[in-house]
């Protein structure tokens, strides 16, 4: 089996984040989803890796490289312009072949690993297999209504009135037979490729679509409160490890991770948490579910349920810091500079919450 990650797409809902940066490279517990994703799929065993790039091309090459380090080979596909997941395919079936492959969005997480589905689909003579999980709330979702057999009836994207709760997890499996579905669709009325409109004439055409019920967690990391959410979930299972150097003077829970180089001193840093390479944290309070990535200062300040990017700096704020993503490079410090006055040099599509 063959490997196929979707990580083209525009990211709007990311903003202002993915205006300079791929949303798939956005950190969860300080490591890249995209990576996860990948190891994800490594896990199962498959080792041909397509990987679908868009305008962030640049970006995403450069930080996956060949593959090497997950001992995988890497293909870059370049999608012509983000018109959809069915069109995605329909451009990676040079790569594809007709070999049977998963798909995964590169921005999604899920809890686990995928072997169990993969093993599952590869022994089988199933054309796909779709991935399914409870919603509470199924209208922004692809969903699918089950037959009493627990065979697949239909899918809808984002119904008004959804048929079931069962939404639609970004990971899917299909043989060759999808090559003739990506050809015979139409596009939606938002202009795209839609692959629930794939999948749904495969099941019109009498081909068999397993529907695979997950139980665990799964998050599609669109919007800002969801990297949160998603953050949450992995940092719980991280295993902790102290690679850095944490002063006598600190107090460190035992769900606590510092990376190399790292330097902790006078703080306090509660669990699950964790604080990237070279990242200096000095006289301050790290609260739960806060992932500081690689070349931060965190001086006098406080701060939890948080993700900082690298080399950005939190120092003498008087109010804690919470529920908040800093990009990179950002500073934000305590100013003494008359008149006393909250003072922002913000990037488009900012958000700031004041007290
Ligand atoms: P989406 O989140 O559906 O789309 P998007 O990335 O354009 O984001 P937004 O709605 O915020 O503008 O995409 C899911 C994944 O699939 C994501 O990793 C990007 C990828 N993708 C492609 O590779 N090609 C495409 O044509 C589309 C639509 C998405």
């Amino acid at each position: 089996m063959k490997g196929l990650i979707l990580s083209g797409g525009k990211g709007t809902r990311l903003y202002p984040l993915t205006y300079t940066r791929a949303k798939q490279l956005i950190p969860v517990a300080n490591e890249p989803v995209l990576f996860r994703v990948i190891r994800a799929i490594r896990d199962a065993g498959i080792s041909e890796i397509g990987i679908v790039v868009g305008d962030t091309a640049p970006e995403i090459m450069e930080a996956v490289n060949g593959g090497e380090r997950w001992g995988v080979n890497i293909t870059f596909i370049h999608q012509s312009a983000p018109a959809g997941l069915a069109h995605a395919v329909k451009e990676s079936l040079g790569f594809l072949g007709d070999d049977r492959f998963v798909m995964f969005l590169g921005d999604n997480v899920i809890q686990g690993g995928i072997s169990p589905l993969i093993r599952q689909f590869a022994d089988s003579q199933w054309n796909s297999q779709i991935v399914l999980t409870a919603v509470s709330d199924p209208r922004q979702y692809g969903v699918a209504e089950l037959n009493a057999d627990g065979s697949i009836k239909r899918l809808v994207e984002k119904p008004k009135e959804p048929p079931s709760n069962l939404a639609l997890v970004g990971i899917y499996m299909f043989d060759r037979h999808i090559r003739e579905a990506v050809h015979a669709i139409k596009p939606s009325f938002r202009n795209e490729l839609e692959i629930t409109d794939a999948i749904q004439w495969l099941i019109d055409q009498g081909y068999v679509v397993n529907p695979y019920i997950h139980k665990g967690w799964w998050i599609d990391t669109g919007k800002p409160g969801d990297m949160l959410n998603a953050n949450d979930h992995v940092l719980e299972e991280v295993s902790p490890r102290i690679e850095g150097a944490v002063d006598a003077a600190s107090q460190l829970d035992s769900r606590v991770t510092v990376g190399k180089g790292a330097v902790i001193e006078n703080s306090v840093i509660r669990g699950p948490a964790i604080i990237g390479e070279e990242t200096v944290v000095r006289d301050s309070y790290i609260g739960p579910f806060t992932s500081i990535y690689h070349h931060c200062l965190i001086e006098k300040s406080e701060v939890e349920h948080s993700i900082i990017l690298e080399h950005s700096r939190v120092t003498d704020v008087p109010y804690r810091i919470a529920d908040s993503i800093i990009g990179r490079n950002a500073t934000v410090t305590r100013s003494e500079v008359k008149p006393k006055a909250v003072k922002m040099n913000l990037g488009d599509y900012s958000q700031v919450g004041i007290l």
